[in-house]
C-alpha cells in the first residue's frame, strides 16, 4: 500500500499475514521506533516499552502458535509492554493501535498477534520482566504481492466475518442503550474510524452509546469468540485499540475531546448488566 493519510490509513487498515521475505531497510525501520516511541499514553503512570525484533520472528511464531505460526510470513516483530497497574490493557491497546496506525500511513502492512491466553509463556519466551503486561506482538513489513498471499488474508477475513463493511447501528446507540442508530452527521466520521478498529478473533465487542452530550464506550463483559480463561480480557484491549482509533481520527480531523477512563462506581447512563463501561469521551465542538 501506498502512503495514506492518517484518517484513510485508519479506514484501509486491515491485517497481513503473508510478506514479502525481504526486510524493511534500516532507514524505514529507523521511523518505526521514532513512532514507537511517540505514542499518547491513556495513564501516564504507566511505563511502555517497544522492542523490534529482527531476528527468530517466524521461530517465535511458531513457538507461540503451533503450526499456524508457520503461515505468517513477516520479517519484523513489535514487542510492545506495559508495567503498571491502572487499566493496564486498555492503555496497552491504545498505545500498540497508535503505532499500527501510523505504519499504515507509511504504507506498512501489521498484524497483531494475541499473546493474553498465554501470556506467561510469551514473556518468557520475549525475556519480558515479570510484572510486563503484553497482549499481542505485531508483525509487519511489506505484503506480499502474490495472489496465495492475499488469498490467506481474504480467507481469514471472510472466516472471521470481516468481509463486508460494518453496520454502524449494530455499535452505536443514540441517547438509550436499547435505541439502536445511525450516529448524527457530527460524530460519524468517528464512529466510522472506530468500526474499523481490529479486535482479537475479530470479537468487535464495543458499544457507543451517545448521551448527554458524551461518548460512552463499553464493551461486552463475555465474548464466546475469544475462547475461555485469561482471553476473555482481550475486550479491555480492544476497547483500548478502538480508543485510539477515535483520537487518531481526531486528530486528522482537527477535533477537540479527551477520554476519562470509567471503572464499576462511575456513574453512567444506564445500560444493560452484559455492557462494561470502559471510558467516556468529551468532545470539545
Ligand atoms: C489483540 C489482537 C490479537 C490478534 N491476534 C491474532 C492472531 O493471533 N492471529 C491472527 O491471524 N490475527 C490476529 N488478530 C487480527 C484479527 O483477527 C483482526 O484484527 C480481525 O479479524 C479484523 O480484521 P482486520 O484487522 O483485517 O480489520 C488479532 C487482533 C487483535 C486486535
Amino acid at each position: 500500500m501506498a502512503r495514506a493519510s492518517l484518517y484513510q490509513a485508519i479506514l484501509v487498515r486491515r491485517s497481513v499475514r503473508r510478506y514479502d521475505s525481504q526486510p524493511l531497510d534500516e532507514a524505514t525501520l529507523e521511523q518505526v521506533r521514532a513512532l514507537a516511541h511517540n505514542v499518547q499514553p491513556l495513564v501516564p503512570a504507566n511505563y511502555f516499552s517497544v522492542r523490534l525484533h529482527s531476528e527468530g520472528v517466524r521461530q517465535d511464531l511458531v513457538t507461540l502458535l503451533g503450526a499456524y505460526g508457520r503461515l505468517i510470513t513477516s520479517p519484523h516483530a513489535l514487542v510492545p509492554y506495559l508495567q503498571g497497574t491502572v487499566h493496564p490493557l486498555t492503555d496497552l491497546g491504545y498505545r500498540v493501535e497508535q503505532i499500527v496506525v501510523r505504519l499504515t500511513a507509511l504504507g506498512i502492512a501489521t498484524c497483531y498477534i494475541g499473546t493474553l491466553p498465554h501470556e506467561e509463556r510469551a514473556r518468557d519466551l520475549l525475556g519480558l520482566p515479570s510484572d510486563a503486561r503484553i497482549g499481542a506482538l505485531v508483525v509487519f513489513g511489506r505484503a506480499a504481492e502474490t495472489m496465495g498471499g492475499r488469498a490467506l488474508d481474504g480467507l481469514v477475513r471472510c472466516v472471521l466475518g470481516r468481509a463486508k463493511p460494518p453496520v454502524l447501528e449494530r455499535f452505536f446507540f443514540l441517547e438509550r442503550a436499547d435505541c439502536p442508530a445511525q450516529p448524527p452527521a457530527s460524530l460519524r466520521p468517528l464512529i466510522e474510524a472506530a468500526v474499523r478498529a481490529p479486535s482479537a478473533c475479530n470479537a468487535q465487542p464495543w458499544r457507543f452509546l451517545w448521551h448527554d452530550r458524551y461518548l460512552s464506550l463499553f464493551v461486552l463483559r463475555h465474548n464466546p469468540r475469544y475462547g475461555p480463561g485469561a482471553a476473555q480480557r482481550y475486550n479491555l484491549y480492544d476497547g483500548g485499540i478502538v480508543m485510539a482509533n477515535i483520537t487518531l481520527a481526531m486528530e486528522a480531523l482537527g477535533m477537540q475531546g479527551r477520554w476519562q477512563l470509567l471503572s464499576e462506581e462511575t456513574l453512567v447512563p444506564p445500560h444493560p448488566p452484559a455492557w462494561l463501561p470502559l471510558a467516556q469521551l468529551s468532545l470539545a465542538w
